[in-house]
């Protein structure tokens, strides 16, 4: 293994999130992150957000309940979370005896940050008899101010579980918020957040997609905006996305999310057409720029160097895992999850 300088691979860390080492060009890449897998009994869980290349030598390619799922059951020693920073969290919560490490430190999430935890905490006191439940797309310190946590794939079986006149806080989605309002028939207090790819999509555009191409089936995640979703055939986390375009008739879809899940939509289904859902400008905006962040060669130096790692203060852990936990329970009662 190349010997690093530490102190120099720190400071290149906390400047740029990442380990910014020379890499031999003629180094096969693939090849080299399996043999490192395999030495350091590390595993690659990776979002379907991810460049192909990562989702190809990943051990694990889920959303985001079947990666938090991935992190809690899994024996290897090593965690490499290809995703952004609150899904590293989310694994590191669920396995503090584990090393978890990520790609690039700076991979966030405009979601996340739309939520800043010392400014929630004073909202939510408007609302003392509510209880907050809050998508998994927060960090840590949201967790640890929230009553539930949820995916796109357990929310409403989350919220159908609690009782009808219970009040509720949603945060920090108000899309998805809205949209679990409009399905479960409940008046949820809904916090202002939004995700940057999934409220950049163009209805207008959508819409003439859809004209050109009547035969397609117009998949989208709620995420979306509420006039965008309106016009969909189907809403759903990104796995049910995927399981959506295999199972379905259909021959051709137009989707809904960031372009990642087209590189697994392709594979699982080689036959069928899938378009990327336009956004409102001429920029590639339905790609999410934290999720690109990653890249192969990070993925190799993290892994090689076990560098940058996700570290948590244990109070703050124990806080977020409390309502991941009961988002876990309820999800393995609704039949969403395994033991
Ligand atoms: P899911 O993969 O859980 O549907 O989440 C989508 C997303 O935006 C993750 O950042
Ligand atoms: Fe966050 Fe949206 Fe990117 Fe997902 S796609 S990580 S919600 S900014």
């Amino acid at each position: 293994m190349a010997v690093i300088d530490i102190a120099r691979a720190m400071a290149q860390v906390e400047q740029n999130g990442f380990l910014d080492i020379d890499i031999d060009p003629t180094l096969d890449l693939f090849q080299a992150i399996e043999k490192l897998k395999k030495e350091k009994n590390a595993v690659i869980l990776a979002h379907y957000y991810q460049d192909p290349d990562i989702q190809e030598i990943a051990d694990y390619i889920g959303d985001s309940l079947g990666l938090a799922q991935a992190a809690k059951t899994t024996d290897a020693d090593i965690i490499l979370f290809a995703g952004v920073h609150f899904m590293a969290e989310t694994a590191k919560i669920l396995n503090p005896g584990k090393k978890v490490i990520l790609p690039d430190l700076k991979a966030g999430c405009s979601l996340s940050d739309s939520a800043p935890p010392p400014v929630f905490a004073k909202w939510k006191e408007q609302y003392p008899d509510h209880i907050v439940v809050t998508y998994i797309n927060c960090s840590a310190g949201m967790k640890a101010l929230s009553d539930i946590i949820c995916t796109s794939s357990n929310a409403k079986a989350i919220i159908d579980s609690l009782p009808a006149d219970q009040k509720i806080i949603f945060a920090p989605d108000k899309n998805l918020g809205a949209y679990l309002n409009k399905i479960t028939g409940r008046n949820m207090v809904l916090w202002n957040g939004a995700c940057m790819v999934h409220e950049i999509f163009s209805l207008e555009k959508i819409t003439k997609l859809k004209l050109r191409h009547p035969e397609a089936k117009f998949i989208a995640h709620p995420e979306c905006e509420e006039a965008v979703l309106r016009i969909a055939d189907f809403i759903g986390s990104t796995t049910q996305l995927l399981r959506f375009t295999q199972t379905d008739a259909a021959e051709a879809f137009i989707i809904g999310t960031e372009t990642g899940i087209l590189h697994e939509m392709q594979k699982a289904s080689p036959h069928k057409t899938f378009i990327p859902a336009p956004p409102n400008n001429s920029c590639a905006c339905n790609e999410c720029p934290h999720m690109k962040l990653n890249t192969l060669e990070k993925v190799y130096l993290c892994l090689q160097h076990e560098v940058p790692t996700l570290e948590m203060d244990e109070e703050l852990r124990l806080a977020a895992l409390k309502p991941i936990e009961r988002m876990m329970e309820i999800s393995q009662a609704a039949g969403l999850i395994g033991k």
